[in-house]
């Protein structure tokens, strides 16, 4: 891959199925592309550009001019996607494109892109039916242009016929099967809901005081960012971290162990993945004060903390497991780390746990980490490598599990 996400440039043309675009936008980031969107003036009588801005994160060109910090941003555009897609197609762009007029910021950089071109038609049956039409598309097909079909049924405009644009989720799914090609990509999480829990617990001793560890997340948030890349639907159960929420994937913040536990328990039950890379707290201030603790006055409260135990999510959730589930935990250990490690298998109803060296600056808060997959059955020990790669690596071995 030329980078770590792919990126699929959207134009939309002026036409009423621009609003299905919506979806598309969503959809294709639901699998970790990163979608950016140029619109042609009259697209912009349907859908908004803020709309599509609010969507993408990115900014929303319309015009030739309209980003002044890019003087040719035809070209930055054009270059920068991995697959330039229109949707919807108008008759009217399709036939521009056909032959070679670029009036306006998404036709200069359909003509300038190097990408593959995909074009998803929308328009009235007749327009669609006219030869014209038919011999522009031809002519593009000819040229190497990839077309998505469109669908017959009823039309906006009363006519019934040949004409209405594919479905988003046809279109998606087409969309990504292009990138697969072009990338060997693995799309194997396609239809797969992945649960991660990451990042420390935080358990309040006072309004300002707690107890908590040094996991900064990214373990977990590669395995959910990894995971969405590969078409899962990614739930990222994460207490405080200062990691950006990867794109695609739904996160739900917590602080506590037990806010943790709920959290999990609800997504758990809807998962076929489960990866618990959290680093909980296993102990808890058993009396949080809701007001600061003072020098002088609480003395004997700072002094000795009475601590409880935390619930175990892993635990709890892996003796909770349905058949067809793959659980998945981690071990964090400075010495004996694979007897460790089997133990928590054998006590937590794992599948498989992922047994990393912690202490001396090793995992919390790295780039890379090295560890080891201890089985039921076997010991996989693995090289030193980067988290995302240590995420497939991990993403790879459930799937060998779940079959
Ligand atoms: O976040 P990073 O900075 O990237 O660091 C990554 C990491 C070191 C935190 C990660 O690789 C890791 O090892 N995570 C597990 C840390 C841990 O709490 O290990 P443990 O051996 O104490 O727990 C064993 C397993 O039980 C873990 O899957 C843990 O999530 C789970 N657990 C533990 C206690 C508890 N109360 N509830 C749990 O679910």
């Amino acid at each position: 891959m030329t980078r770590e996400k792919p990126c699929v440039l959207i134009g939309v043309t002026g036409c009423i199925a621009a609003y299905k675009t919506c979806e598309i936008v969503r959809g294709l980031q639901k699998a970790g592309v990163r979608v950016k969107v140029v619109m042609t003036e009259h697209a912009t009588e349907f859908v908004g550009p803020t709309t599509f801005r609010a969507l993408t994160h990115e900014p929303v060109a319309v015009g030739l001019f309209d980003d002044p910090s890019d003087p040719i941003h035809h070209i930055s555009l054009a270059q920068e996607c991995d697959v330039f897609l229109i949707a919807p197609c108008t008759a009217n762009v399709a036939a521009k494109i056909a032959h070679g007029i670029a009036d306006d910021l998404l036709t200069t950089t359909a003509l300038a892109t190097k990408s593959p071109l995909v074009l998803a038609p929308a328009m009235n049956v007749g327009m669609y039916e006219a030869a014209a039409t038919q011999e522009n598309f031809e002519t593009l097909r000819r040229r190497g242009v990839r077309f998505i079909d469109a669908a017959s049924g009823y039309q906006a405009c009363g006519d019934v016929g040949r004409g209405r644009m594919e479905e988003p989720e046809a279109i998606v799914s087409q969309i990504l099967t292009l990138l697969d090609d072009l990338f060997g990509v693995k799309r194997d999480l396609v239809g797969e809901r992945v649960m991660v829990t990451a990042g420390p617990t935080v358990e309040p001793i006072d309004a300002v005081r707690y107890i908590s560890n040094h996991s900064s997340g990214k373990m977990g948030y590669a395995i959910a960012e990894a995971a969405c890349a590969r078409g899962a639907e990614v739930t990222l159960v994460s207490g405080p971290v200062s990691l950006a929420a990867p794109e695609g994937v739904t996160v739900v913040p917590v602080k506590t162990a037990c806010d943790m536990l709920e959290a999990a328990r609800s997504a758990f039950a809807e998962s076929s993945i489960a990866i618990f890379s959290a680093a909980v707290a296993d102990l808890r201030p058993a009396n949080p004060s809701d007001r600061k603790l003072k020098k002088g006055s609480d003395d004997a409260s700072l002094a000795s903390i009475l601590l409880v135990e935390n619930p175990d999510i892993l635990k709890t959730l892996g003796w909770e497991k349905k058949p067809g589930q793959v659980v998945i935990g981690f071990a964090a250990e400075t010495n004996d780390v694979i007897e460790n490690a089997r133990v928590k298998l054998e006590k937590k109803n794992a599948d498989m746990i992922v047994a990393n060296w912690v202490g001396e600056g090793r995992a919390f808060g790295q780039d890379d980490n090295q560890a080891s997959f201890v089985l039921h059955e076997e010991v996989i020990d693995l090289p030193s490598m980067s988290k995302r790669d240590l995420a497939d690596r991990i993403l790879d071995q459930a799937l060998l599990i779940a079959r």
